[in-house]
């Protein structure tokens, strides 16, 4: 029998915690509101949605990380069909038991071609490469010390809490600062740098040579997330790092399948010996089911089109120049930046909601408000992405619709 509660004070009311905590974010305009999107192959960017009286509505996504609509490439979505009749919807084993099919060997063996290193490593996503990879080097490394860009991803924030090492924040892209730091670690202790060649919100580009030559000179690890560069930069897609003579001396390279190449699942890339400790030690790497073997099938044929065909990328940047002369005309600023990321800043979240629900509502463009944590707070923005199906009258309506709601909105 369980003998009654002897303690009589009032029950701790788990229900107010969790909404206060809600209502907060509510007042401060960051609750998040998702869009219900029926996304449609055919019609992309268009989409289908129902609104709040469930009449049914249209709209242009101007958010989609689908920058080169592979997740809408016949070929892409041939291959999935066909691996998945073929090896079924899951893979239901992790990849140590049971897991690996040749579709995951040969999909690795594709992202160690294509970024000319020695082997590479599946994950579920980048986010748990980026968390599993640095958490675990951290660890083996003894008394290793990360040295963390401030405006670095939350995975990547979250990989160096998780190892447990000493942290240091150099400040956005700041070689003189970074170098300060290096110097006051101890030569003889290992020391990670981490940093992302293309930064998602603002669009900034990374000085990669730089900080790898520094790395050299205090005998740093280099550790560089390319999420949103894969598929988009250099000769094959392979990223940023790929364009500049030291590429081989990046240790690390992370990548996602999700964005440039539009499918699901994240890798690293490097020398044997580091895949093989994270492939023997790193959590989220063991202790889950495998990627589905047909989306590594998708994601290896995605890969393979963006290596070879030349002409996507050229006629992507062309877009992009397109797009951002439209915003020049019609007076909208952007953050200056030399990828194809164009962020338009906002500064306060109550307006950036506003503004995106107008542009939604009455003009039939989707544009997602970033807001705090995503981006720091006074740094709120609409975060624009456009995809190679986009068309000049869509950058056209959207510039003028903008340079509307903006005016009116100031
Ligand atoms: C810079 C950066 N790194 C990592 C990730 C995680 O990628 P994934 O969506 O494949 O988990 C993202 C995704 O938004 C990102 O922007």
């Amino acid at each position: 029998m369980i003998a009654n509660c002897p303690i009589k004070t009032a029950k701790f009311n788990y229900d107010s915690i969790f909404e206060a905590r809600i209502e907060e974010l509510k007042r401060e305009g960051r609750y998040r509101y998702f869009l219900d999107v029926n996304k449609s192959a055919q019609h992309f960017p268009k989409f289908f949605y129902a609104d709040q009286r469930g009449d049914k509505k249209s709209a242009i996504n101007w958010c989609s990380n689908d920058y080169l609509c592979m997740s809408v490439h016949e070929e892409v979505i041939s291959k999935l069909s066909y691996a998945a009749h073929r090896s079924g919807a899951g893979s239901s084993g992790t990849r140590n038991i049971s897991g690996t099919t040749n579709f995951h060997r040969e999909l690795e063996n594709t992202l160690a071609e294509l970024h000319e290193k020695e082997s590479a490593l599946l994950f579920n996503g980048a986010y748990l490469a980026n968390l599993t990879a640095i958490s675990t080097l951290g660890k083996i490394l003894p008394n290793c010390a990360i040295l963390s860009d401030e405006r670095n991803h939350a995975s990547i924030i979250e990989g160096v809490k998780a190892s447990g090492c000493e942290k240091f924040v150099f400040h956005h892209n700041d070689l003189g600062h970074l170098q300060q730091i290096l110097a006051q670690v101890e030569i003889s202790r290992p020391k990670i740098i981490v940093f992302e060649s293309v930064y998602s919100m603002n669009g900034n580009i990374s000085p990669i040579a730089e900080i790898v030559k520094l790395a050299k000179q205090y005998n740093a690890l280099t550790y560089i997330d390319e999420v949103h560069a894969v598929g988009l930069y250099g000769e094959r897609g392979a990223g940023l790092a790929s364009t500049l003579a030291v590429k081989d001396q990046v240790d690390v390279i992370n990548g996602t399948l999700a964005k440039g190449y539009g499918v699901i699942g994240g890798y690293i890339a490097a020398k044997q010996s580091i895949i093989d400790t994270v492939r023997s030690f790193g959590s989220g790497f063991i202790f889950t089911t495998s990627l589905p073997p047909a989306v590594c099938s998708a994601a290896n044929r995605s890969i393979q089109i963006l290596m070879t065909d030349k002409t996507i990328r050229p006629r992507y940047w062309e877009k992009v120049l397109e797009f951002r002369a439209f915003l020049n005309e019609n007076g909208i600023k952007f953050l200056p930046n030399h990828s194809h990321i164009t962020s338009v800043p906002i500064g306060d979240s109550q307006r950036c909601k506003k503004i995106s629900d107008r542009l939604l509502k009455e003009f039939e463009i989707y544009i997602q408000p970033i807001n705090y944590p995503t981006v720091q707070r006074g740094e709120e923005c609409l975060r624009i992405t456009l995809t190679m199906r986009h068309e000049t009258r869509d950058m056209f309506y959207l510039a003028k619709s903008l340079k509307t709601v903006l005016n009116e909105s100031a």
